[in-house]
């Protein structure tokens, strides 16, 4: 009998559904949890068929962060290489071309958490809980949640959950800013849907240089993010999508984008 994946896809309406698939465990992210993520992205990665891409957890929980049973034995060195292995799969997430949605319920804890800010947009169900509790285990994050987490919350905040490992709920995430939209946990994939839907009227290039605008120039100074922004800018007004975007505003007509 073949093994069930830890990460199952499916494609709905020019989406794909990554599905966290070890619902026993939280969906704890071991080895095998992250190797089978980071094979699905690589596959997704220049898909033109795919125009958005949703991660979720099956189960109660979203994730409940990287497996602690897995790591407990770890050296250093194999830690180190542990927390880069996430890294570069949650990087890789980041980095694709389609807009992504962490669709988050139940606990999004450590890894998890970290998993869902590698996405660039999170909806969450009522009653997740979102943490980075790693200090209470002697630890701190490991995929990149010491990064990101300020990138998107600011360093008070940040700062303020990292130290403490204090959870917050999906509300108070919503006031953070950490998610966009709280929706009972019936919803949860509809939303998702529905904001993907939102996206696919939109113009893919756009939607990548945007992404590329936001990440990239995060590591810039505003002289230099400025420069990216022209610079993409200039990029758009090569494209058909440009012309078909303002032409049907100045013919007041819905635009129909093509990805050219
Ligand atoms: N790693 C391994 N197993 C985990 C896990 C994790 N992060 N989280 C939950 N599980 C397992 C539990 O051990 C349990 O397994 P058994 O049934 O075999 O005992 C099963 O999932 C169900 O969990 P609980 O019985 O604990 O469920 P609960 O509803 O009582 O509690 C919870 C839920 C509050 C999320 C609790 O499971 C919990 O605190 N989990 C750990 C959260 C955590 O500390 N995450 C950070 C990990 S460190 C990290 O992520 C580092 C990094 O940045 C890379």
């Amino acid at each position: 009998m073949a093994e069930e994946s830890f990460v199952q896809l499916r494609v709905e309406d020019q989406t794909a559904i990554l599905s966290l698939n070890r619902p026993k465990q939280l969906n704890a992210l071991n080895r095998n949890v992250l190797s089978e993520l980071g094979m699905q992205i690589a596959m997704l990665s220049g898909r033109k068929d795919i125009r958005t891409v949703i991660l979720r957890g099956e189960g109660k929980a979203f994730a409940a962060g990287a497996d602690i049973a897995e790591m407990q034995e770890l050296s250093a060195q194999q830690a180190e290489q542990f927390a880069r292995m996430g890294q570069r799969v949650f990087t890789a997430l980041e980095s694709l071309a389609q807009p992504t949605i962490a669709l988050v319920h139940g606990f999004a804890l450590g890894g998890g958490m970290e998993l869902s800010m590698a996405c660039d947009v999170r909806i969450a169900a009522e009653g997740t809980q979102f943490g980075q509790p790693e200090v209470q285990l002697g630890v701190v994050p490991g995929f990149g949640g010491s990064q990101r987490l300020p990138r998107i919350v600011g360093a008070g905040r940040a700062m303020h959950l990292l130290l403490s490992g204090e959870r917050i709920d999906a509300q108070t995430a919503l006031a953070y800013g950490l998610v966009t939209e709280v929706v009972p946990g019936a919803e949860l994939l509809d939303a998702g849907l529905r904001y993907a839907s939102v996206l696919h009227k939109l113009g893919p290039v756009a939607l990548q240089y945007v992404k590329r605008a936001v990440y990239d120039g995060a590591e810039l100074d505003l002289a230099r993010g400025q420069a990216l922004e022209a610079n993409l800018f200039g990029l758009t007004f090569a494209t058909k999508d440009q012309r078909e975007g303002m032409r049907a505003f100045l013919e007041k007509r819905a635009a129909q984008f093509r990805g050219e």
